[in-house]
């Protein structure tokens, strides 16, 4: 048995990505109504909105979703108590050590799940007791390791050295990429920047579109020597920051207007690499559907080649 299915409850071990203010319930409920996990966030600090996201998606799905909780984004120990009061099963954390929410979170009888970005950090999340890895790549969007290692690497590490079911992120965006994290031992795969860019994100057409149109090159880390470090789209505004070396915090506080007004140079887009791999806007139940197939029919080829000693 898939222990990511087991965990989940899922249908499909496509997870969506915890991303701040885009990870709600419009996106959630219909990643989760198609098979998947969708997310609800808490990165927003927004405690009584994304409370009210998770009511919400009881209206929406009658599927499991997981809530994140990002450790160094959580000033409202409510989010935390109201997590383990709800009847939501699937908890990923991150942005942190998961020490010191697992007590909580294990005693309210939560699957927990850390997102690691290094294989050291991972063998502490296993010694912590976390139930599962989010194995995170620096080809992943959003906030982002500044030692980055590639999900290629990261997997096969983490693999050799750690028993736990293991969800793959950052650079997977259809079936191919499913089927290779498949091959280096995940178990499931999370997907940032494909469901930004899915039909029912509630994110801005321009954003959306600057996804469509950005090259394999189109994004760039930023910020390494500073918190946080990001990747995001290659913008005016964000080839100005990797320039600099630095970056204000202030300009994640317009990110709103750039998420949802659509000013694309008024703060930075948060993007992973597989914004070159993206060329259209697609509902999440095409999205999935379409992954799945992908995933079988590349494992199909394969084993059959594999069967006539073929390469
Ligand atoms: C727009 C955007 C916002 C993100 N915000 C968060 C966040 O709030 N918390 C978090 O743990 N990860 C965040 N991430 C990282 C994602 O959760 C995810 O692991 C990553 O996007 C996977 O890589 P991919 O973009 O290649 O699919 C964000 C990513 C993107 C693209």
């Amino acid at each position: 048995m898939n222990r990511v299915l087991a965990h989940t409850g899922a249908t499909y071990p496509i997870v969506q990505a915890p991303m701040g203010w885009i990870a709600r319930s419009q996106l959630a409920s219909a990643v989760s109504n198609a098979g998947g996990v969708g997310i609800i966030e808490t990165s927003s600090g927004e405690t009584e909105a994304c409370l009210q996201e998770i009511r919400r998606m009881k209206d929406l799905t009658d599927k499991p979703f997981g809530v994140n909780l990002p450790l160094l984004f959580l000033r409202d120990a409510r989010m935390i108590d109201m997590v383990c009061e709800s009847d939501v099963r699937f908890v990923s954390t991150s942005a942190g050590s998961p020490g010191k929410l697992l007590g909580p979170l294990k005693a309210a009888g939560k699957i927990v799940y850390h997102v690691v970005p290094t294989l050291s950090a991972a063998l502490k999340a296993a010694e912590a007791g976390v139930d599962g890895l989010i194995c995170e790549g620096g080809e992943g969007g959003g906030f982002k390791n500044p030692d980055d290692v590639s999900t290629l690497v990261l997997l096969q590490a983490v693999r050799e050295k750690v028993d736990l079911p293991l969800i793959a992120a950052g650079g997977i965006c259809d079936g191919r990429g499913m089927a290779a994290a498949f091959a280096l031992g995940a178990e499931g795969i999370q997907m940032g920047t494909r469901f930004v860019s899915a039909a029912e994100s509630p994110v801005h057409a321009n954003y959306k579109r600057a996804i469509l149109d950005s090259a394999d090159t189109g994004t760039v880390m930023l910020n390494r020597s500073g918190t946080p470090c990001v990747r995001a789209l290659k913008t005016e505004t964000s080839k100005a920051i990797y320039k600099a070396g630095v970056m204000d915090r202030s300009t994640l506080g317009s990110v709103k207007d750039l998420y949802f007004g659509g000013d694309m140079e008024c703060s930075i887009a948060l993007a992973g690499q597989t914004a070159g791999l993206i060329h259209e806007v697609l509902p999440v139940a095409e999205i999935i559907q379409r992954t799945v197939e992908g995933f079988h029919a590349i494992r199909l080829k394969q084993a059959e080649r594999s069967r006539a000693g073929a390469f």
